[in-house]
């Protein structure tokens, strides 16, 4: 089955040659083409290119899109999706004036969360989660990592994982998933850490390798939940089984985090609100992708990732919404485009970038995802009739979308 979509006013995201992804000054370079085609064959991006050159050759269907604009899907790299329940209280106790943290001190938090889900049956997080799942496919995500980490039990995590991997089956959606067992200390271990992270090493991660459950290994490296040892200590561990690294540093306190990422060649370190010259300069030269979670920083009123710094030092950025019950409830990508360029002084091509393909490298899925390439998934967004790409971040608080293809299907 071939559709062509003509008249396109432009088409977004360009590549002959795929890319790995775009970093530094690069990062302002967002190719483009006027005045378009797109032909896809069935899941697939078969061509692309000006009317002009159009051959006319004979195609199932034909949809005109003139006045629209097309680009990728968003591919949201970070996220919690599946969880149970909701933390509405929490937001109107921070309200009030308690902080995140004074929150999660009193059995809040990610523990809150993880009591929920440990009462929730398989069947209804999936079902609660598959909600959630086709909320952010019509706001524009093609693909999309999701973390375990409010399990907290080896039982809970492996069912929050078969989730997961049961969403990836029934959606068109690509879904990477993240093994998170170190997200929080269980009050039972709470003087007993180390009793705990055996566990997550010993108990629960053969089990999830095992069974085939995630790519990705996350810890989150913060004061007050895991440190510079429990990281390299669960790091080493999930390497012995082919787990790559894909970590929660930096978030509230800066101490060491990326460097344990970047020298066990974690694919991506994510959050990054505090940045130390020291954090950026270990960055350059290395492969792991740094992660900034506007949305995150929005909703908890915490600084944002020094993006202009890092981007201007030559390092690349992708953005993702951290969508979960307690420090983002929010998957909505074209937000986190918006917000990256208000408070972070991205430019919208930047952004754009970061959204796209960088958010695909950081998932391992730059070779299928990200952009508009011949061969690549046919996952792609065609907006309202809009002035020009700006205006996808200049109209914040509002999508642009009018109709989302994921895989070819329209959605
Ligand atoms: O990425 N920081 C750690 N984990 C999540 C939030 C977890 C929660 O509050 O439920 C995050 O922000
Ligand atoms: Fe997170």
């Amino acid at each position: 089955m071939t559709t062509l979509f003509t008249d396109i006013k432009e088409l977004i995201q360009v590549e002959d040659y795929p890319k790995k992804m775009v970093s530094g000054k690069n990062m302002k370079i967002l190719p483009t083409l006027k005045n378009a085609f797109l032909l896809i064959e069935n899941n697939s991006i078969k061509d692309f290119g000006e009317m002009k050159n159009w051959n006319n050759q004979k195609v199932d269907k034909t949809i005109d899109v003139t006045g629209k604009i097309i680009l990728p899907t968003w591919c949201d790299s970070h996220t919690h999706i599946v969880y149970a329940g909701n933390r509405e209280q929490e937001f109107v106790d921070r309200i009030n004036g308690l902080s995140y943290e004074e929150i999660a001190n009193r059995g809040g938090g990610i523990l809150n969360s993880a009591k929920k889900l440990q009462e929730t049956s398989e069947e209804d997080l999936y079902q609660q989660s598959a909600r959630r799942v086709e909320e952010v496919m019509k706001l524009g995500t093609g693909a999309v990592e999701i973390k375990s980490g409010y399990g907290l039990t080896k039982e809970a995590e492996l069912k929050m994982l078969r989730v997961i991997k049961k969403l990836n089956q029934n959606y068109p959606i690509t879904i990477k998933a993240t093994f998170l067992g170190a997200h929080a200390i269980p009050s039972e271990y709470k003087n007993n850490k180390s009793a705990y992270l055996d566990i997550v090493i010993n108990k629960i991660l053969p089990e999830v390798a095992n069974e085939n459950l995630a790519e990705f290994i996350d810890i989150f490296c913060e004061k007050g939940y895991f440190d510079i040892e429990d990281t390299k200590k669960l790091l080493a561990a999930a390497k012995n089984y082919g787990l790559k690294p894909k970590i929660h540093v930096n978030q509230f306190n800066a101490f060491g985090g990326v460097q344990v990422g970047v020298k066990f060649k974690a694919i991506s370190v994510d959050h990054l609100e505090e940045m130390r010259d020291e954090d950026i300069e270990i960055l350059k030269g290395s492969k792991t992708m740094p992660v900034a979670l506007p949305s995150c920083s929005y909703y908890l009123g915490i600084p944002y990732s020094p993006a202009r710094k890092m981007i201007d030092a030559g390092l690349p950025i992708a953005l993702a919404t951290d969508y979960n019950p307690g420090s983002t409830p929010s998957g909505n990508m074209n937000f986190v485009v918006s917000t990256a360029c208000i408070k972070m002084k991205m430019t919208p091509e930047e952004a754009i970038n970061a959204a796209t393909i960088n958010g695909a490298y950081a998932m391992g899925l730059e070779n299928s995802h990200g952009s508009i390439c011949k061969g690549k998934k046919a996952s792609f967004i065609i907006t309202k009739e809009i002035p020009s790409y700006g205006f996808i971040p200049y109209s914040f608080g509002n999508h642009q979308i009018e109709q989302v293809y994921i895989e070819g299907k329209r959605i």
